[in-house]
């Protein structure tokens, strides 16, 4: 039995005017795969940003711990130096930041992977390459103009750079084409890996899981985690819905109400 990196009891967590996420208890364990899969709406993309430490979100009761330690509290910044790491499902635009200084300046600032210029270059040029992305552009602006596909590549540049112990994975294979599909498979494949580290894979894609072996399957709906499974649970979802687990979640608010 693997060590617990995540743990999370008894989260209740939303925004000031809305309660989203209810009663959500998830346990992760070092160099699990995990995945995260519900209908749209369901509060996936906010578990993830709530174990980030998103300020937009608040958390009403529960906790949340990291590598045996209390994070509920902890700021963003704080998590991310901890090591977890969320790829966000639609990557912000920077205007005037370099792209390859971006990268050189977050990996900077984690003592633990200490690189002179040189290893740096080297390394950078070696992920890109590994995710087949062009290295001319390493040199503009964050994300701006970038294609859907080249902004999810820009995460998985900063999963592979950062190695954290957590890597959340937000809708990374939306939007990309079947060869792109296949290198973030490929890189999700390098991270496990080459780090031992932990995945929380959040999609409605089961193709990009098709090179992983994925330990554990969650569904959300309507802000709760209503059923866990092992991997046999996701193609249960490809094939018949989530039409079971609306009706279980229906019954639990009946109960609750
Ligand atoms: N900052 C916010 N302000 C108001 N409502 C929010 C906010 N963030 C999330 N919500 C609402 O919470 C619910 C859950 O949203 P979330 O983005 O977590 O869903 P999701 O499961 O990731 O869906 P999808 O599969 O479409 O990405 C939605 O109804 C959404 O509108
Ligand atoms: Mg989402």
């Amino acid at each position: 039995m693997p060590d617990e990196l995540l743990a999370i009891h008894g989260l209740n967590a939303g925004t000031e005017e809305k309660p989203i996420l209810h009663d959500i208890d998830l346990t992760l364990g070092t160099g699990e795969t995990h995945v995260l899969m519900g209908p749209n709406g369901a509060g996936k993309s906010t578990l993830g940003r709530v174990i980030m430490g998103d300020p937009a979100y608040q958390v009403s009761s529960g906790t949340i711990a990291f590598d045996g330690r209390d994070i509920t509290q902890e700021s963003s910044d704080k998590r991310s130096l901890a090591g977890v790491f969320l790829s966000y499902q639609a990557p912000v635009e920077i205007p005037g930041v370099p792209l390859n200084s971006f990268l050189r300046t977050i990996v900077q600032k984690r003592p633990e992977l200490k690189m002179t210029g040189r290893e740096f270059r080297r390394r950078l040029k070696e992920v890109a390459s590994q995710l087949d992305f062009d290295s001319s552009y390493l040199s503009r602006e964050l994300n701006v103009g970038f294609s859907g596909g080249e902004k999810k590549k820009v995460e998985m540049m900063q999963l592979l750079l950062l190695k954290p112990k957590l890597a959340i994975l937000d809708e990374t294979d939306s939007g990309l084409d079947v060869d792109a599909l296949s290198v973030v498979s490929r890189g999700m494949e390098a991270y496990r890996a080459e780090c031992d580290g932990t995945l929380l894979i959040i999609t409605h894609n089961t193709r990009i899981l098709e090179r992983l072996d994925v330990d554990r399957c969650h569904v959300m709906v309507k802000g709760h985690l209503v059923a866990e499974g092992d991997s046999s649970l996701v193609g249960e979802i490809d094939r018949e819905g989530f039409g079971r687990f609306e009706t279980a979640e229906a019954e639990l608010a009946g109960e609750e109400a």
